[in-house]
């Protein structure tokens, strides 16, 4: 997993000799290639909370990896104990962001484990947890290459793609969601023209996305977020594509600050929006976008942080919220692993679960 090139490091990895959940550390990109090894509760939380470790479908495995390796320690015979000392680490690294449903999800499916196990010796109910981690991992490795199969088809070569944020392999596991296509489409020959918002204010769009992109050897130009207007006038983008870290069930999705603004700009220019959803980032208990929770962060992150002195003045009122809602009706479309969700969301989504119960069906014929 070392090397001297981005892209041969794992964003989030399991060391059981060490009973470490080993994250490359995004805080330091892209200056150091830096791996953390993370062993307490604490210092896993911390890893979420400060961005070490990003990215729905990255934080959702950490979090699954980090609540094995948590419990793997808890010394006892008794289901009962090992389950309410589980819930408690649960409920902890649960609180370290809102938004991203990925988390809750993952440690809500470890938590299946552990109930659908508790007629088994804890020691198993243990194998079973680290099975279902490394499961999830593998997981999501090939529902981002999925989502970049079907993205693909939304493009052509030579097009223009915008993107925000960073929803890229150091997102998730491997490919990225936003930017899975992109990766396809460079092993194919695509040629594509990749603009990416750097994304304020902490600039994972220029300090991720440009570097991973780059380091790909894809055609990327790094752009300050107020001119995502200028280059849809001047007729260089074909498509946009973003990641998400809550889909409601109307369509509705909650993606990086500023979203919603490249949204309704690429609307005036009539340039499709394409947020890149695994299934496992889409929440049908959240009827809409109003039931989002969105995580609000300090103030330095927008006044201090990044930079050499303060950009602001000491005391001034900040608003600094991480995520906004994008409306439905500005998305031109929802790529999940199992195909395309178009107008009307309610009813494409239904049907992207549908496809998803009857694979898992399948799968386990
Ligand atoms: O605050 P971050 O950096 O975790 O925000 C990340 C995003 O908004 C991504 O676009 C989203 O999580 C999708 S990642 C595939």
């Amino acid at each position: 997993m070392n090397g001297n090139n981005l892209m041969d490091y794992e964003t989030v990895a399991l060391d059981d000799e060490h009973s470490a959940l080993v994250i490359l550390d995004q805080t330091l990109l892209p200056g150091r290639l830096e791996l953390l090894s993370l062993h307490t509760a604490q210092e896993i939380r911390d890893a979420i909370y400060l961005l070490k470790v990003r990215g729905a479908p990255a934080i959702g495995v950490a979090a699954a990896f980090g609540i094995y390796l948590l419990t793997k320690g808890i010394q006892t015979e008794d289901y009962a104990v090992f389950y309410e000392a589980f819930q408690k680490q649960k409920e902890y690294l649960n609180s370290a962001r809102p938004t991203a449903v990925n988390l809750s999800w993952a440690l809500g499916r470890m938590e299946q484990v552990c109930v659908r196990s508790q007629n088994c010796p804890v020691a198993e109910i243990k194998n079973r947890l680290r099975e279902e981690a490394v499961r999830m991992k593998e997981e999501d490795i090939r529902v981002c290459k999925a989502i970049g199969e079907y993205g693909l088809t939304l493009v052509k070569p030579g097009d223009g793609i915008l993107t925000h944020c960073n929803a890229g392999q150091l997102a998730t596991c491997k490919y990225g969601t936003a930017t899975a296509p992109i990766y396809l489409g460079q092993e194919r020959g695509y040629h594509f023209r990749v603009y990416a918002d750097e994304t304020r204010p902490l600039l994972q769009g220029a300090r991720l996305t440009a570097y991973e992109l780059y380091s790909s050897g894809v055609d990327v130009t790094l752009i300050c977020d107020n001119m995502c207007a200028s280059v849809m006038r001047n007729g260089w983008i074909n498509a946009v594509f973003v990641g998400c870290d809550r889909v409601a069930a109307n369509g509705d999705t909650a993606n990086k600050i500023g979203t919603s603004v490249v949204a309704a700009v690429a609307g005036r220019y009539h340039v499709p929006v394409y947020v890149c959803a695994p299934t496992s980032t889409i929440d049908r208990n959240t009827p809409t976008g109003a039931e989002i929770t969105i995580e609000q962060r300090p103030a330095h992150e927008v006044t201090d942080m990044w930079y050499e002195r303060p950009m602001a003045p000491e005391g001034v009122k900040v608003y600094n919220p991480a995520f906004d809602v994008t409306d439905h009706d500005l998305i031109a479309g929802i790529v999940t692993e199992y195909g395309i969700a178009r107008e009307p969301y309610t009813e494409s989504l239904e049907e992207i679960f549908a496809r998803k119960k009857a694979a898992e069906r399948h799968k386990f014929a």
